[in-house]
């Protein structure tokens, strides 16, 4: 039995909520609590707790060599788990945090292996969230939080994507409402010379790149097999729907006209402007938002791409964007939903 608590985000009052309280105590006797952050929902457990870290993999049905970001409260608690601050993780905090930005620096002896899947580094992130956050504090505890989805499942942007995904397999789940920018956090390595973006998100590679200076940012980009290990978790087929998802550039129109003529279902995704050219040709149209309005389109794209994985078509179409700004993040989960069709 999964325990449902819902809690209104009022800025600083939430933590005060007896709701909080209650989650935060269950977290700290080694309980496993999914909620709302800035980017999507986490699955939290007591860092500091093998048993706890244990209870995420195994509700999430994640591969065991996929670490987990370290969500802290207060930045005082990084030093409790990074053994160095190199500058430019410190210049980045200073910039982004609170915020959906994940810094990968030297960990400390004493941070799991569990956590960190074996690596020499942990990943640290403060979000900008006041229910994450109170919840983190109430806790007491760092708390090693992954997205709250199944494994291979679209991160989860509302609490009933939680409850469809992990109902039963979790103690609790705090309803905090939507999570905000809607795709996870940008992910930084910071134990180089040069700082590497491994996953574009929600801190674009443009306002790295504003702090930190062009020839001090590396995009991990396409990843040789060599330097895969790297972000453990961008190996694996993420954000998958079950039927396939084709991401299709300019020639919609014929690629409809291909799949109805192979007799397919067929739905398509594309932004609100083309909706009158594509929906009269199709099974099942899907409105992804403005073109004009990029960050609209990805706080609901998770969301839009569970609703195409209901509706039993045979085919998937997606629309693509530009990889600029906000695109990245955008084109990153679309990629690898599609594992490059
Ligand atoms: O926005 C987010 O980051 C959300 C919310 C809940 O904070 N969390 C999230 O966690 O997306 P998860 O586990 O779904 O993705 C974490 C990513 C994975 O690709 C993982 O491999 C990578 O971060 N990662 C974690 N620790 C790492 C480390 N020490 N070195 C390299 N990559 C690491
Ligand atoms: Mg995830």
């Amino acid at each position: 039995h999964t325990q449902f608590w819902s809690v209104d985000k009022l800025d600083g009052e939430e933590t005060l909520s007896p709701a909080i309280t209650e989650a935060g105590l269950c977290i700290s006797e080694g309980e496993t609590v999914a909620f709302p952050t800035e980017t999507v929902y986490g699955l939290g457990a007591d860092a500091t707790n093998d048993n706890a870290v244990d209870k995420v993999f195994e509700a999430k049905g994640r591969p065991g060599d996929n670490p987990l970001i370290v969500h802290i409260g207060s930045v005082e608690q990084w030093g409790d788990l990074a053994s160095v601050i190199p500058e430019m993780a410190q210049t980045l905090a200073d910039s982004f945090w609170p915020g959906p930005l994940t810094l990968i620096v030297p960990k400390k002896q004493t941070v799991s292996e569990k956590v960190t899947a074996g690596l020499s580094s942990v990943a640290v992130r403060m979000p900008d969230h006041a229910v994450a956050r109170a919840l983190i504090n109430a806790a007491g505890v760092p708390v090693a939080a992954p997205s709250a989805n199944r494994s291979g499942r679209p991160s989860p942007t509302k609490a009933e994507h939680v409850l469809y995904d992990l109902d039963g397999r979790i103690a609790g789940i705090i309803d905090g409402g939507d999570a905000g920018f809607g795709l996870e956090s940008t992910v930084v390595d910071c134990t180089g010379e040069k700082a590497v973006i491994l996953r574009p998100g929600g801190i674009t590679r443009e306002q790295i790149e504003a702090v930190l200076g062009t020839l001090n940012v590396l995009e991990s980009g396409k990843t040789s097999d060599s330097d895969a290990p790297k972000a453990p978790g961008m190996k694996y087929r993420h954000y998958a729907p079950s039927s396939p998802l084709l991401l299709v550039d300019n020639e919609m129109e014929e690629v409809i006209a291909k799949e109805r003529l192979a007799g397919k279902k067929i739905g398509v995704l594309a932004v609100d402007e083309n909706k009158t050219k594509w929906e009269p040709l199709v099974d099942l149209f899907i409105p992804l938002g403005s073109v004009d309005n990029l960050s609209d389109i990805a706080a609901h794209l998770y969301h839009h791409l569970r609703l195409a994985d209901e509706s039993k078509v045979d085919v998937i179409l997606c629309e693509t964007f530009s990889k600029s700004g906000v695109g990245s993040a955008i084109m990153n989960r679309l990629e690898k939903a599609a594992s490059g069709s």
